[in-house]
C-alpha cells in the first residue's frame, strides 16, 4: 500500500511500543458492534449487560487489532438514530462511553493509542463531551494506534454537516462553490482527516451498513460475520482479515494482463 513518506516514517519511529509489520500492517478497518442485545436475550439477560461484555469485547479487539498490526480502528458505539431507543438503554450507552473512557484512558496513553470521538458533538452531555475531550487531548501525540468512536454519529448527518459547512464559507466569502470536489468535501466530514476504511465488519449475521461511513465506504470491502459482538475477540478479526486479503481492490479499474480478445481487437 503506498503511503505518504512523513507517515510511514512517523510510524516507524513508534515502533518500539509493539511490531507493526503484523499481517494487516497499516490497515483502516471499521466495525459496527451488532448483536448485544440478542446475545443478552440469548442468556435471559438484560440489555445493559450485553452492552457491558459489549465494552469487554471491544478492549479484546482494540488489543488484537493493535497486534495484527493495524493502524486504526473505527468502531460503531451509538448511533444518530439510537436516541430512538428506550431512555433507560440510551443513559446505559452513554454512561458506558464515560466509563471506558474514565478507566482506559491512562493505558491507551501508555500504549501510543491516539483516541478519537467521530460524529456530532452537539447533543451530547456536556460531562460526556468534557471526558471525551480531555482523552482526546491526553492521546493527541500519540501515533502507534488509531482509536476513533463513532458516536452520535450517523453517515447522512455527517454528510449534511459537511455541506453546511462548506455552504457557510461559501456564504462568508471564503471558499467558491466551483472549489468543491470530492476530495475538499471529505475535509469537511467528522472522520477527517483519517483515511477511509480499507475493511468493514459488521457482526451479528445482519448484512447492512445502517448509516455507517457512507462517504468513506465508497471501496471498503465489507465483511458480515455471524457472531454477536460480545463473544467477538482477536480471533474473529483475524479472520475478517484473511477473509479481506483474499478479496481483489480494483477501485473501478482493470487488473491484470488484458485478455487476448482485447489484444485482438487493440490491434485492429
Ligand atoms: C448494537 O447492538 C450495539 C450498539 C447499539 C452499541 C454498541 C456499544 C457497545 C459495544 C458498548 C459501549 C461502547 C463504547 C464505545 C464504550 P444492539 O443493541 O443493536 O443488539 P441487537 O441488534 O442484538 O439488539
Amino acid at each position: 500500500m503506498s503511503r505518504p513518506m512523513g507517515v510511514y516514517e512517523e510510524r516507524r519511529s513508534d515502533r518500539s511500543l509493539r511490531d507493526l509489520e503484523g499481517p494487516a500492517s497499516g490497515l483502516h478497518v471499521a466495525i459496527i458492534m451488532d448483536g448485544n442485545g440478542r446475545w443478552a436475550k440469548a442468556r435471559g439477560l438484560p440489555r445493559a449487560l450485553g452492552h457491558r461484555a459489549g465494552v469487554a469485547a471491544l478492549r479484546r479487539t482494540v488489543e488484537g487489532a493493535a497486534d495484527l498490526g493495524i493502524e486504526r480502528l473505527t468502531v460503531f458505539g451509538f448511533s444518530t438514530e439510537n436516541w430512538r431507543r428506550p431512555p433507560r438503554e440510551v443513559s446505559e450507552l452513554m454512561g458506558l462511553l464515560k466509563a471506558y473512557f474514565q478507566s482506559d484512558i491512562d493505558r491507551l496513553e501508555r500504549e501510543g493509542v491516539r483516541v478519537r470521538i467521530v460524529g456530532r458533538r452537539t447533543g451530547l452531555d456536556p460531562d460526556i463531551l468534557e471526558i471525551v475531550e480531555r482523552a482526546e487531548a491526553r492521546t493527541a501525540g500519540n501515533h502507534r494506534f488509531h482509536l476513533q468512536v463513532a458516536f452520535n454519529y450517523g453517515g447522512q448527518a455527517d454528510i449534511v454537516d459537511a455541506a453546511r459547512a462548506f455552504a457557510q464559507r461559501v456564504q462568508d466569502g471564503l471558499a467558491r462553490a466551483s472549489d468543491l470536489d470530492e476530495s475538499l468535501f471529505e475535509a469537511y466530514l467528522s472522520t477527517a482527516p483519517a483515511p477511509a476504511p480499507d475493511l468493514i465488519i459488521r457482526t451479528s449475521g445482519e448484512q447492512r451498513i445502517s448509516n455507517f461511513l457512507l462517504w468513506e465506504c465508497a471501496y471498503a470491502e465489507l465483511v458480515f460475520q455471524p457472531v454477536y459482538w460480545p463473544d467477538y475477540g482477536p480471533d474473529h478479526l483475524k479472520a475478517a482479515i484473511a477473509e479481506f486479503q483474499s478479496r481483489e481492490r480494483r477501485y473501478g479499474a482493470v487488473t491484470g494482463e488484458p485478455a487476448a480478445e482485447d489484444n485482438i481487437l487493440a490491434a485492429g
